[in-house]
């Protein structure tokens, strides 16, 4: 029996290219290069399916083809917003995600990066690195309290939890939360009951917060979410952190923001036009700046991949397919 051809984006952990070539015929990309578009829309046509990850765009001009062979789409990832969905839908093709999996490892991140910039951490390192540290003094690098302090968390789904669980139970931290979700919400409210966390309007948790972390998916709703005018109602001392998506911070603003000091710092893990970081925000020592690390461990990724191959398998088996998105 032939078996489904399937295209894989970018190379993946070990365990997981080897589970794809037991059950698959599989082209895999030997040089780990990023797909062009040209490359994406000849893989559509010419396999059964289509693995890809979080920085392959299949835009609408990507997905416009005549012929598609290709019947699902198995995204490495549980962000995707780099998928037209419309288009995905009129070539009839399924989408599938990787939740769950990755929620710990980018809560870890958020909480590394809040220390991380409060604590001047990237400062001290660079300074230690170019021969400066000068030694021990009581003034030397003064930062900022994490503990105690209160945290905003903006998006309230798994990952936005997992924060609030280790900022509470791991810092003695006072949580607050915004979602998209009415607080009235009985799940919502439960479920901030066992966080511990108080549910606060989004306007009102800026004004609060110490700490901003933002959890919530890029869709046109969140666009640009905490722009200008939301920057200007955090307090002087407060830090964002960002490990969600770039488009959710109006990049440009944060940088005004970050310039005039009416904000302490950021942590940043993702950016507006990936791998490209606005020379301005390097600049700029109050910030920490990862290259989008969030769910970037062997355990992680390992399971993303795990979680890919059981939607594809399960997909090919007529089976009912776990993580169907869209
Ligand atoms: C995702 O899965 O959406 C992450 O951004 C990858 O780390």
């Amino acid at each position: 029996m032939t078996r489904p051809a399937v295209v894989v984006t970018r190379r993946l952990p070990d365990t997981v290219e080897s589970a794809l070539a037991e059950r698959f015929d599989v082209r895999f990309n030997g040089d780990d290069h990023p797909m062009s578009p040209g490359e994406l829309r000849a893989a559509l046509r010419e396999a059964d399916a289509l693995l890809c990850t979080v920085t392959d765009s299949l835009t609408a001009d990507v997905l416009d083809i005549e012929s598609c062979r290709a019947r699902i789409v198995a995204n490495f990832g549980v962000g995707y917003n780099h998928i037209d969905m419309e288009a995905a839908r009129c070539l009839g093709l399924v989408v599938t995600n990787t939740p769950d999996v990755l929620t710990d490892d980018t809560a870890d991140l958020a909480i590394a990066l809040m220390l991380a910039v409060a604590r001047r951490m990237g400062e001290g390192e660079r300074q230690l690195r170019a021969g400066d540290w000068t030694g021990w003094r009581p003034t030397h690098l003064m930062g900022t309290r994490v503990t105690g302090k209160t945290l905003g968390i903006v998006g309230f789904g798994r990952i936005g939890q997992a924060v609030a669980h280790r900022a509470r139970s791991g810092f003695g931290m006072s949580v607050l939360f915004a979602s998209r979700s009415p607080a009235a919400d009985e799940v919502v409210a439960a479920t901030a009951a066992a966080a511990g966390a108080e549910h606060r309007p989004l306007d009102a948790l800026l004004a609060e917060a110490d700490f901003v972390s933002l959890h919530v998916p890029a869709t046109p709703a969140t666009y640009h979410l905490i722009d200008a005018r939301r920057l200007r109602m955090m307090q002087r001392h407060a830090f964002l952190i960002n490990t969600a998506r770039g488009d959710v911070v109006d990049e440009v603003a944060l940088i005004d923001a970050l310039q005039a000091g009416t904000i302490a710092g950021a942590g940043l893990d993702v950016y507006h036009q990936e791998p490209s970081v606005p020379e301005a925000l390097m600049a700029l020592s109050t910030v920490v700046l990862l290259p989008h690390l969030g769910s970037a461990t062997m355990e992680s990724r390992t399971a993303m991949g795990m979680r890919a191959v059981e939607n594809l398998v399960m997909f090919f088996e007529g089976r009912e397919v776990p993580h169907v998105v869209g």
